[in-house]
């Protein structure tokens, strides 16, 4: 059987920060003007925080200059530190540490392949920094999910082929990202909104317990 090694998406995937991407940029719509809903969020979910208000401008048709958009950004980060420095461990998702430990106990090794520049910290606040073999987040990467780069430095740093990466992503972008790459494409959450995933699961409690080994025949 071929070595295979995991990458996992970061927000909401091992910890629900999308309510909290979303708390924050619904107060910059608000300052703006415009209704910003759960429903608009969903574009917003893998896709990087400069593109990710450039989609918010385009949902309240809104144009604003370089500097008032520099603003912005500043400002919607620091709502969202704001929520994110109160994280603790209780708000790693259900089935996530299980998860890890079963790889763990099988050697086999995992990577954060995440677009967010928060990542480091997050995972610090959660207590599971250490656990990673490597982080690839928002500040290793020049191109954004869609875009395979994430991913395909993350398999490098687990010194594997990307054919034999698993991904477990939430977005449409990073559902994408991970079939361009080449990897096996697990989506967490809604299947119907991630049909091009190669698997779905719910969450990570979903997950089979053989499932791992099934995969491991497959890439082998
Ligand atoms: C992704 C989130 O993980 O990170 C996006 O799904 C977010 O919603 C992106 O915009 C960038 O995050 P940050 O923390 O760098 O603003
Ligand atoms: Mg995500």
């Amino acid at each position: 059987m071929k070595k295979i090694g995991v990458i996992f998406d970061l927000d909401g995937v091992i910890v629900d920060t999308a309510k909290y991407h979303f708390l924050a940029w619904k107060r910059v719509a608000d300052t703006l003007g415009f209704e910003f809903t759960e429903e608009h969020n969903e574009l917003l979910k893998g896709v990087s925080r400069v593109r990710s208000l450039e989609i918010l401008l385009n949902i309240g048709t809104v144009a604003l200059s370089e500097i008032e958009k520099r603003n912005a950004l500043i400002r919607k980060n620091e709502d969202y530190l704001g929520y994110i420095r109160n994280m603790s461990a209780d708000e790693i998702l259900p089935g996530v540490l299980d998860f890890l430990n079963e790889l763990d106990s099988k050697g086999i090794k995992y990577a954060l392949g995440s677009a967010s520049k928060n990542a480091p910290l997050i995972l610090k606040q959660v207590g599971l920094y250490n656990r990673f073999e490597a982080i690839v987040d928002g500040n290793d990467v020049s191109k954004a999910k869609p875009d395979p780069e994430v991913f395909l430095i993350g398999a490098k740093k687990l010194n594997l082929a990307p054919k034999t990466c698993i991904v477990f992503e939430d977005a449409i972008a990073g559902i994408e990202a991970a079939n361009r790459a080449h990897m096996i494409s697990i989506g967490i959450g809604d299947k119907d909104t991630l049909n091009s995933a190669n698997f779905n699961f719910n969450d990570l409690t979903k997950v089979p317990k053989d499932f791992i080994e099934v995969l491991m025949q497959r890439v082998g």
